[in-house]
């Protein structure tokens, strides 16, 4: 039923799990020793996070932070706010932020100054997809997913006005979803 509403599949649910997979075997052995904290970006990172922590074979654990773009949500004004901070203390930790896409780079920009000033051990970034041609601030990451094209996605926990982050693969929405023909 929702696939109905997709114009192209960009990634199968294959395509993911093969990408989890190598993501979680670079994270395994990068952090042998060690203890990271998995810091999940709400909401869009959550389906990702929950599959990509089954496939590190290590301890870790798992924080959510959300943050919000000041303005009208279309053109980001560039100012980020906390909604949810994080319940565990950062300092002398491990962490790893867990993004479902970086576009601008504005939220990862915000959140690892913010982060920096807490004292962490070490601050790296996994991103399943990164769309480095809409970069508008110079962001790092560690470990990408894959490189998407300059187009609007959904599933697998990326939205459309809140819907279709329970779908299991990514795609371009029709058209006319947006239109609302
Ligand atoms: P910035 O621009 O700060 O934004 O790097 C990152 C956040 O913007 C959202 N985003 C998307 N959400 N499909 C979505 O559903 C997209 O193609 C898309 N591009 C950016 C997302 O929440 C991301 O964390
Ligand atoms: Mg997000």
């Amino acid at each position: 039923m929702l696939e109905q509403d997709i114009e192209r599949i960009l990634y199968t649910r294959e395509d993911i799990q093969r990408v989890n997979e190598k993501l979680g075997k670079q994270i395994t052995a990068d952090y042998q020793g060690k203890n990271p904290l998995m810091i999940g970006i709400l909401k869009g990172a959550i389906v990702f996070m929950t599959d990509l922590i089954r496939e590190i074979d290590l301890h870790v654990e798992i924080d959510f932070m959300d943050v919000s773009s000041y303005g009208d949500g279309t053109i980001s004004s560039g100012e980020v706010k906390i909604i949810k901070d994080l319940d565990t203390s950062v300092q002398g930790r491990d962490i790893i932020i867990v993004e479902d896409i970086v576009d601008t780079g504005r939220t990862l920009n915000y959140l690892m100054a913010i982060l920096k000033t807490r004292q962490a051990n070490s601050i790296k970034v996994c991103t399943l997809m990164d769309k480095p041609s809409r970069r508008v601030v110079p962001v790092h990451s560690d470990y990408v997913g894959m490189e998407v094209p300059n187009e609007f996605v959904v599933g697998y926990g990326l939205d459309y006005a809140e819907r279709y982050r329970n779908m299991g693969t990514i795609g371009v929405l029709k058209p006319e979803i947006y239109s609302g023909k």
